[in-house]
């Protein structure tokens, strides 16, 4: 493999670790990558990263896999990729991968290497997310795409044979997908010797990481092997930051408003600080709406030149751009934002930090069968990254919206991963249908519960996915794993096909695989839930979205249409979009794509075959609106933002549960119990021996 190695590039220094990993120090001598575009080039080289590239590439050239850990804005994700093309790895038609565990990092990243490399996005430079593909099977020779994807992309390619390199970035973040992704990269670097992985990463225990991918123990059982192919043991390389000192200030109490606090954070370092861009971490859309109102309905703090926005996955393209552009000047910019700031993102000129100590995650119980998102404390590996985001241009300043105490004694160290605090459905289908059958046994970098295991291949045999032997069905749970949506959701497409209703459901799936389709924030509460009323369905959120997706195609995609009902035209359009692609996939399957013609209960059986395990009964007897899960017997209510808050049906269905006070079920549409039956006899039979009558 000495193609890759450039005879006369000076040899970096290697040293060997005790553990067995090789380390790795710069060497100094600097290698050029010849694109044009001066400036550019010279931003390119002022990265802690590049006095690495040599060191990188022969890393790569001569090992499996190499760990590169490096801070934040360091360069990783935008400049490795480039470097191995320029080595000669995107050569004879092979691909350089970069995984991202966020949609929002990849659209981001990608645009941003087309541009250093001056070429279109979409050509050489490409991404892919679900449902959203700018590459091209010709052209594109460095592809940034969600893990999600590069998993999907398995089930046409299993060995990734395109892929050169495959690069696992973010994996300190152990998101779910990035977890299956490791187990299943493992073994495939067995059956493709030629194939590098970099797994890089802010953070990591990145021993435990070499250890997980060391698989040089085997190099006895082929003598051939030690002397052929790279190393089978991992190295590490850790790239040197250049961060400034920031200096950390925390709360002397406990507060309990962490979005006041925040904008009365900001707007004291507005008025006492010298320049520099805020960067404030929240949760999620609701609160980071709820920030950005209270900051712009003071129109004294407007005055006086602060320029406040929002950043979360599934934002406009356009607010996107705002985000990233330079502050005018003048101004200072405030970017309140969602854990994606903390490292999948590099925002310039941020020198203040905001951290409320929180953020959304994920939350499964196997025992009540609950997933939900919780805001729920960040740990220190994460508080210690957004404190590191306003250090990037200058010494810098962190205010955390917490007591020392609480980060000292109470702060989790590190987080848990994804995998074990997740719903497991998704991944069993997925590894399934990659032909593995023993999912317990599997090699993952962190062991999921057998509880939660088994209440998947439970849930996935009462959907008819998986037969006795908990082999995927044919052709039921080949289907739905081949639709590139949440099981149940796949299964209620299937389902639509026995009610003649597949032209409604698919709108239903679209809108359900996107956040929301209303316009909140902006104080406009009361407008909004007027608008909801005129397309409210009695039957519940589902039926309702289906007459707005009807008013809103009957409008012509009209953008002032959308603002006049509180819809949001973006996320519209999305759906429109999604919802051309499953017609597609659905098609492909050799599903007729049929109307019910407004027959509202042929839809409603069908969500119900997808939701059944979701379903809820009131309380008799019940004055708050208090259901409980029949699987479970959890306690739950209807979101307000549902069309069915305070109508309380007997019984219902719902997609997903938020926790914040409460459990919280988000889209829910009645049914009549005795439907559970019809369409899950073996979940509901001995549950539900007298379905209560509706
Ligand atoms: O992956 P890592 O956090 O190590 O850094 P990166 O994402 O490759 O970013 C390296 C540098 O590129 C950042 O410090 C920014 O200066 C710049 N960058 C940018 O200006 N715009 C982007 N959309 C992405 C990166
Ligand atoms: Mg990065």
């Amino acid at each position: 493999m000495s193609r890759f190695w450039k005879p006369g590039a000076e040899k970096p220094r290697i040293e060997d670790d005790e553990e067995g990993g090789v380390l790795f120090y710069a060497s100094s001598s600097s290698a050029s990558s010849g694109y044009g575009y001066a400036n550019i080039e010279a931003q390119r080289r002022r990265l802690p990263v590049y006095k690495y590239r040599t060191a990188i590439l022969y890393l790569v050239e001569t090992h499996a896999t190499t760990i590169i850990v490096g801070e934040t804005g360091s360069g990783k994700t935008t400049q490795i990729p480039q470097y191995l093309k320029e080595a000669g790895w995107a050569d004879g038609g092979r691909v350089i991968a970069c995984t991202q565990p966020r949609r929002l990092a990849v659209q981001s990243v990608a645009s941003r290497v087309s541009e250093e490399m001056g070429v279109k996005l979409g050509d050489e430079v490409g991404y892919t997310i679900r449902f959203e593909d700018i590459s091209n099977k010709e052209l594109t020779r460095i592809k940034f795409l969600t893990d999600g994807v590069l998993l999907r992309e398995m089930m046409d390619d299993p060995l990734l044979s395109k892929y050169s390199v495959i690069m696992v970035d973010e994996a300190h973040e152990r998101s779910l997908s990035t977890d299956i992704l490791l187990g299943l990269l493992k073994k495939i670097q067995r059956r493709r010797p030629e194939l590098r992985l970099i797994i890089s990463s802010a953070t990591i225990e990145a021993q435990s990481m070499a250890s997980f991918f060391n698989i040089s123990h085997r190099r006895h059982q082929g003598a051939e092997e030690a002397d052929h192919g790279p190393k089978k043991d991992p190295a590490i390389l850790s790239v040197e930051g250049r961060g400034y000192n920031v200096e950390i200030f925390y709360v002397e109490e406990p507060i309990s408003d962490y979005v006041q606090a925040a904008v009365s954070t900001v707007i004291s370092i507005h008025d006492e600080e010298p320049n520099g861009d805020i960067l404030v971490f929240l949760t999620g859309q609701d609160d980071i709406d709820a920030a950005i109102q209270l900051l712009t309905e003071d129109s004294h703090n407007r005055k006086k030149g602060l320029l406040v926005l929002p950043l979360y996955s599934g934002l406009p393209r356009a607010d996107q751009d705002l985000v990233f552009s330079p502050t005018p000047r003048g101004k200072r910019k405030v970017v309140i934002s969602t854990n994606i700031a903390e490292t999948s993102l590099t925002l310039e000129g941020v020198v203040y930090v905001v951290d409320s100590g929180f953020s959304k995650q994920r939350f499964y119980n196997p025992m009540t069968d609950i997933e939900s998102l919780i805001v729920a404390p960040i740990s220190k590996a994460s508080a210690r990254q957004r404190t590191g985001r306003a250090g990037r241009v200058r010494p810098g300043k962190c205010y955390r919206l917490y007591t020392e105490e609480y980060f000292l004694n109470e702060m989790p160290a590190n987080g848990i991963p994804e995998m074990q605090r997740s719903n497991l459905v998704s991944c069993v289908i997925q590894l399934k249908a990659l032909g593995i059958d023993n999912i317990l046994g599997f090699d993952w970098p962190a062991a999921p519960t057998p509880q939660a295991l088994i209440r998947a291949l439970e849930v996935l045999y009462c959907l008819g996915v998986l037969d006795d032997d908990a082999k995927l069905t044919s052709p039921t749970g080949f289907q739905v794993a081949e639709i590139p949506l949440d099981p149940m959701i796949s299964k209620m497409i299937l389902a639509s096909n026995d009610y003649g209703c597949t032209e409604e459901v698919i709108t239903i799936a679209a809108v359900l695989s996107i956040q929301s389709i209303w316009f909140s924030g902006w104080g406009a509460q009361k407008e909004l839930d007027e608008a909801k009323l005129k397309y409210a369905a009695a039957e519940g959120d589902h039926i309702t979205f289906l007459n707005v997706y009807k008013g809103f195609m009957e409008s012509g995609k009209s953008s002032n249409w959308c603002h006049k009902n509180h819809v949001n035209f973006h996320a519209m359009k999305k759906v429109d979009e999604i919802r051309k692609q499953l017609r597609r996939i659905v098609q492909r399957l050799g599903i007729p794509i049929k109307s019910c013609e407004g027959d509202v209960q042929a839809i409603r059986k069908a969500v119900t075959a997808g939701f059944f395990a979701n379903a809820c009964l009131l309380e008799p007897f019940s004055h708050n609106g208090l259901y409980k899960t029949i699987r479970g017997s959890q306690e739950v209510y209807i979101h307000p933002s549902s069309v069915l808050f305070r109508v309380n049906p007997k019984a219902v269905v719902f997609h997903s549960i938020v926790s914040t006070d409460r459990q919280y079920m988000r889209n829910v549409m009645a049914i009549d119990p005795s439907w559970l039956t019809e369409v899950a006899p073996q979940f509901y039979q001995q549950k539900l021996p007298n379905p209560r009558p509706s």
